[in-house]
């Protein structure tokens, strides 16, 4: 047992207890619905949104909705989040297996390593970054990693904010020590092998491509912490190669070193949202990179879909949603208004989950546990249960319809002092190591993605000329 779960074994059996009872409950639900290898092509029924359609055949993950279990590589998602950390998580959900001692402490540095992103945040800090979307800037900011870690975008360009700014590529103004200084110009420690990262371009090279998966994984974290300090009027924050991802992600953010509690519950977080099937971030990545297009705008391609408030962004609309509810006292009234104009109850349904949602079951406790400190978040989690508890009595039994994993992150994440419109990208920060994960295994065999439509409009019409249109 590693020293953060020896610190926070009552976080560990939170989560065991929340298996215990997802696994009574499910029990009798029948069995896994694996079929082996496949033989192309399949046949399958296909509904709009491309319901029930299969893509291709994956070993990375596997979400039974029926009984509402979760399997990362063979591994139930649980178990992951009772004995494992993010980074373990991530390198099976790439390898395919759990790491060696030495395999995981390599992984571990290159990743921490790939979290310095200098080149990238200058160029972001360009921009302002204070008046984007937190969305739309992790998804520009995806692109800059293509030009810092790949030839594609170099060539001899050099840009006006380059002559401006700085000379030394590796130089960006950073707080050292986080006290709010503004002007502090900071050298960073660990420099890249410029080599070394100039031989992965960015196209998908089987010798190099794990490498931009590396520099996503870290890349992606340190951008997340950097717009929202740049959003706050902060200056970025280095990472800190002795630290854990979860752990370096709330220190970048907040310039705090979090409590072993604080660093647990995002590390479980950001297991949970690691993969998840073909969901649609991870089908738009897919998409992406089977046109032989590379890494960087697969991921930036993920990161678009998951904005979408039924997608990803859900989160931060299940909070607008508690505001709105405002007390426990109004929640029946809301959810009778609520289904009587049809209206989607965010943080709740799923396309393949007919089951409460493993994560879900997973984040409730943990949320119900750090809200208890705080009497505005306790009364959030109030009506989050309450609220649940309407929707499970009636469309759970009409429709099949339960709590998903963005129905109690957001309370999590708000004990965290974590603002709403950090949600998103946080469960971006983690569904890369899924992209990357699915893609590079989709690559083996690539078949460009390329579905048909029925076309039912008309055959005969006549151009009519713009003079004689009525
Ligand atoms: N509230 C109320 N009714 C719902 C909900 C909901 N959240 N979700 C589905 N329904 C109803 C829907 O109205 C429809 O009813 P009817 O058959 O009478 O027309 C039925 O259930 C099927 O819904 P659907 O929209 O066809 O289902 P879908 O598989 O296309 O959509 C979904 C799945 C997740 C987009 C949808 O459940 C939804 O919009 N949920 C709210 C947004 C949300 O929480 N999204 C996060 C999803 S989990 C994390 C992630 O993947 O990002």
């Amino acid at each position: 047992m590693n020293e953060l779960h020896q610190k926070t074994r009552h976080i560990t059996d939170l989560i065991l207890k929340a298996a215990c009872e997802a696994r009574k409950e499910t029990d009798a639900d029948g069995g896994y619905a694996s079929s082996g290898p496949v033989k192309w092509p399949v046949s399958c029924t296909v509904g709009p949104g491309l319901e029930g359609a299969i893509a291709c055949e994956s070993k990375v993950g596997y979400v039974n909705g029926i009984k509402g279990s979760l399997i990362y590589r063979g591994y139930d998602v649980f178990d992951l989040c009772a004995y494992s950390t993010f980074e373990e998580v991530s390198y099976l959900l790439l390898f395919g297996k759990l790491p060696t001692a030495s395999e995981f402490d390599i992984f571990k540095r290159e990743i921490s390593r790939y979290m310095a992103v200098p080149a990238t945040l200058r160029l972001l800090m360009s921009f302002p970054i204070e008046s984007f979307n937190a969305m739309a800037a992790l998804r520009m900011g995806a692109h800059f990693l293509r030009r810092e870690f790949s030839n594609v975008d170099r060539d001899d360009y050099k840009s006006d904010v380059e002559n401006v700014i700085g000379s030394d590529e590796d130089s960006i103004a950073m707080e050292t020590t986080p006290r709010g200084e503004k002007r502090a110009i900071y050298e960073f420690h660990e420099k890249r092998d410029k080599k070394e990262a100039a031989e992965d371009d960015g196209r998908y090279n089987p010798a190099t491509g794990y490498r931009s998966c590396y520099s996503l994984i870290g890349g992606v974290a340190s951008m997340a912490a950097a717009i929202k300090r740049i959003r706050e009027r902060h200056l970025p924050i280095e990472p800190r190669p002795d630290m854990s991802h979860a752990a370096n992600l709330l220190y970048m953010m907040t310039g705090k070193v979090p409590t072993p509690e604080e660093e647990r519950i995002v590390d479980v977080s950001l297991i949970l949202h690691a993969d998840h099937g073909m969901n649609a971030s991870t089908f738009a990545s897919m998409v992406v990179a089977s046109t032989m297009s590379d890494m960087y705008f697969s991921v930036g391609a993920g990161i678009a879909a998951l904005n979408g408030p039924l997608h990803g962004g859900a989160n931060e609309q299940v909070v607008n949603m508690l505001n709105e509810i405002g007390s426990v006292d109004n929640v029946k009234k809301w959810f009778d208004s609520a289904v009587a104009e049809k209206k989607k109850i965010m943080g709740f349904g799923h396309r393949v989950y007919k089951a409460y949602d493993p994560r879900a079951r997973v984040l409730m406790p943990l949320a119900e546990y750090f809200a208890k400190t705080n009497t505005r978040l306790s009364g959030m989690f109030d009506i989050a249960k309450s609220l649940e508890k309407e929707v499970v009595n009636k469309l759970g039994k009409e429709k099949k319809i339960f709590p998903n994993v963005d129905f109690y992150s957001g309370i999590l994440y708000q004990s965290l002092g974590i603002p709403k419109e950090m949600f998103t990208p946080i469960f971006a920060v983690s569904r890369v190591s899924g992209w990357t994960a699915r893609v590079m295994e989709y690559l083996e065999n690539n078949r460009i993605f390329r579905p048909r439509a029925i076309y039912s409009g008309t055959f005969d019409e006549k151009y009519i000329p713009l003079r004689e249109r009525k």
